[in-house]
């Protein structure tokens, strides 16, 4: 079933709403827009229900997925308990990009937590979402509705090319704002940890919370000219085409690129629409002059390159700031080089 939510009169979006809270009811896994990507949500108290979600993605077991709730009250029904600061975060930036990994208490079904003590509880700003949250009244848990591995979903287009199968509904309310996932910070602890950089920056954490600890797990590395490590554990949101970022003097970046194809090769560069604009290329995308216009157009733009268009992507790097931290994230797991000029 597809409802194309932005094409419809109030009262038709309403019924759709329901219409898809009903098939969450029932069992069937449901995608939806988020301010973030597009979710694959399923009743996260239904473990035969959640494990539909699994199959669906070809998504590994061990690999707990984000609750989603209409508000602070019912993330509460999730959870043991959380520290102060999370009150803090919770006033300050939801709904909105961010999801809380707290102690469980074992509400949602263990395939959801993948058997960890803890559980990942998020509340979306996406007005559908919102709606979807509200209407059904269940938590639901949506990780993002792409095939495992490819690049996450920002518009409902996306969503229809890998899923259109296998799931029971799409509801389409056009592109995602923000681009990239949320992020995931550990409030186990005193300090909250980020697990996962995104749509909230560790600057705006660190202002409400305080101290913020960011996982060393995922310091990026400049392996210069090397190929990343075969840990394939760690290649996520892959391009069809390789896709190797490019850091440093971005006059180097036309002669590298006559360089490639002299050795035959058709290169396709991604970047601000600055550095990119003028290179002589088989394929340019602009993500345009802004990190936050860069972020929302990320994914649709490494889903875009096809394999037989062009043999190589090439992406400038860009300083880890603000949403400049969740972009490089997702752009070195999405690469298989990084090379510095
Ligand atoms: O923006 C988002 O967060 C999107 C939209 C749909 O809400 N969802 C999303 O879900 O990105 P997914 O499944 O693609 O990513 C969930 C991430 C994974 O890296 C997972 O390991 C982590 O959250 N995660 C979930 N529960 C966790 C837990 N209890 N402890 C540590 N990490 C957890
Ligand atoms: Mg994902």
């Amino acid at each position: 079933k597809y409802w194309n939510i932005s094409k419809m009169t109030k009262r038709e979006q309403q019924e759709s709403i329901i219409e898809a809270s009903q098939l969450l009811h029932q069992g069937e896994i449901v995608a939806f827009p988020t301010e973030t990507v597009y979710g694959l949500g399923a009743n996260a108290t239904n473990e035969q229900a959640v494990q539909k979600i699994f199959q669906a993605k070809g998504r590994p077991q061990d690999n707990p997925l984000i609750v989603h709730v209409a508000d602070a009250l019912q993330m509460e029904s999730l959870v043991r308990y959380w520290p102060a600061y999370v009150d803090k975060l919770l006033v300050a930036y939801t709904p909105g990009p961010i999801t809380f990994v707290l102690p469980s208490n074992d509400v949602c079904s263990p395939a959801v937590t993948a058997g960890l003590d803890t559980v990942g509880v998020r509340i979306p700003s996406h007005p559908v979402a919102h709606q979807l949250l509200s209407a059904c009244q269940l938590p639901i848990a949506a990780p993002s509705a792409n095939i495992s591995g490819r690049p996450s979903p920002t518009s409902a287009r996306h969503v229809w090319h890998d899923l259109s199968d296998k799931i029971a509904g799409i509801l389409d309310g056009g592109a995602t704002g923000v681009g990239l996932e949320s992020t995931v910070i550990d409030c186990t602890q005193d300090i909250p940890v980020i697990l996962r950089p995104g749509g909230i920056t560790k600057e705006q954490i660190e202002k409400v919370a305080g101290a913020v600890m960011v996982d060393p797990g995922l310091a990026v590395k400049n392996e210069n000219e090397q190929p990343k490590s075969p840990g394939m554990k760690y290649r996520h949101y892959s391009p069809e085409v390789p896709l190797w970022i490019v850091s440093g003097a971005s006059e180097n970046l036309q002669s590298m690129i006559y360089r490639l194809q002299m050795e035959g090769k058709r290169v396709g560069v991604m970047g601000k629409d600055g550095t990119v604009e003028r290179l002589q290329v088989e394929a340019i995308i602009k993500l345009g002059n802004t990190m936050e216009q860069v972020a929302a157009n990320l994914y649709g733009a490494l889903r875009t390159f096809k394999l037989g268009e062009v043999d190589i992507i090439l992406c400038e790097s860009f300083p880890e700031q603000g949403i400049g931290q969740a972009v490089m994230n997702r752009l070195t797991k999405a690469a298989s080089r990084i090379i510095s000029l």
